[in-house]
């Protein structure tokens, strides 16, 4: 091995360990950011999966074009990664439209919104990210903004103040967020459109995989892409993190080229196991098994045992572990199931019947 190779190795194995760099979060890191933008779709043809949600927007635009408008408000939600960001510029994109990005906690003051919305031409789309944690007095003026396309604006201060309604362009607000649960329904209420992202099937992730290896100019055969796609938690941009890592490890051990060795070999270095679980997922479960007898047990609970933050087990990586069937939410707490029992290799206790049940 040249020190250039053992670098390179050193410095995936430095990636592996860092936990803000946990390989199989759907939450974009500093290198996603960077990276994303030669490999994110720009047009409905290249935004593969999500069918119904696509389906159904596709009809919006072309409706909304026809009739020479605005497209109508847009709110999207779903866990990290799944394509929201790229949905809103497909739809500004298919629109002819430009697009202002900004989102929930960049908007400090109700003065930084409203110059954001005067600011807009007609027919601009402006894209609110994490909108779950825009401030309530933010949220206000975003009623009348989105209903009647009017700001309210102050001018002067004290007992001499006065409003005047400003008349805005009329806009399209694409709100996303991470946590439909916290947006209250007069916000809610106010988009036409809502749509849910869901987990992507593998075969949809390997389409995904095998784009963005033609993009990047990575040689890969389908046993190998099938092997990423399958291990990357129904989440497109784990997928393109994953196919990163994987092609630096066959680039320093196999020519540069993926094969289902090659792929196999490089995710179990990177602690990445068959169903794309790493150690956090693996300790959250096995801290219900074995410390709370398979649960129930409350989330605040679960975050103190694994010095996790409550909100970042809630949004990152219970859903994942939901949608495999490792773990329930239930009124009581988080419970493991019969069927994480099974993946762990571990014994199901006989549970006591309880006093109501
Ligand atoms: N349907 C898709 N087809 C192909 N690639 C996709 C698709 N959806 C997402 N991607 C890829 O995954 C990356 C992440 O997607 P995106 O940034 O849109 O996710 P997000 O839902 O906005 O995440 P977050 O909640 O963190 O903001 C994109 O850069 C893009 O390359
Ligand atoms: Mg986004």
């Amino acid at each position: 091995m040249t020190e250039d190779d053992s670098n390179r190795v050193w410095q995936v194995l430095e990636k592996m360990t860092d936990e803000r760099n946990r390989i199989v979060s759907g939450k974009a890191s500093d290198e996603d950011a960077r990276v994303e933008a030669s490999v994110r779709p720009s047009t409905f043809s290249d935004y593969i999966g999500q069918d119904r949600v696509k389906e159904n927007l596709q009809i919006a635009v072309e409706a909304a074009r026809a009739r020479g408008e605005a497209l109508d408000h847009v709110l999207l939600y779903g866990p990290p990664g799944l394509g929201k960001t790229t949905l809103a510029q497909i739809l500004a994109n298919e629109m002819g439209s430009s697009i202002k990005i900004s989102s929930g906690p960049l908007l400090e003051k109700k003065g930084d919104l409203t110059a954001v919305l005067t600011s807009l031409d007609p027919g601009d789309f402006l894209f609110l990210d994490e909108i779950h944690r825009l401030q309530p007095a933010l949220e206000e003026i975003l009623y009348p903004a989105m209903e009647d396309f009017r700001v309210d604006l102050i001018i002067g201060q004290g007992p001499g103040a006065r409003v005047h309604p400003y008349q805005l362009n009329r806009f399209t607000l694409i709100g996303a967020t991470t946590r439909a649960g916290l947006i209250m329904a007069p916000l809610r209420s106010r988009f036409g459109i809502v749509h849910r992202l869901e987990f992507y099937s593998p075969e949809d992730l390997l389409r995904i995989v095998v784009r963005s290896a033609k993009i990047m100019g990575i040689t890969m055969d389908e046993p190998g892409a099938s092997e990423i796609a399958r291990r990357s938690r129904g989440t497109p941009r784990v997928a393109n993190r994953l196919l990163r890592r994987v092609r630096d490890y066959a680039e320093v051990r196999a020519q540069g080229h993926i094969t289902l060795g090659v792929a196999r070999d490089a995710l179990a270095m990177l602690c990445v196991d068959e169903h794309g679980l790493d150690e956090v997922d693996r300790n959250l479960m096995l801290t219900i098994i074995e410390k709370y007898n398979g649960g129930p047990v409350g989330l605040n609970t679960i975050a103190a045992s694994l010095s996790e933050e409550e909100d970042a087990i809630e949004e990152m990586y219970e859903p994942y572990l939901m949608q495999l069937g490792l773990l329930d939410r239930t009124q009581r707490g988080r419970v493991a199931t019969a069927l994480a029992y099974k993946h762990f290799g571990k014994e199901e206790p006989r549970r006591q019947p309880g006093l109501f049940s």
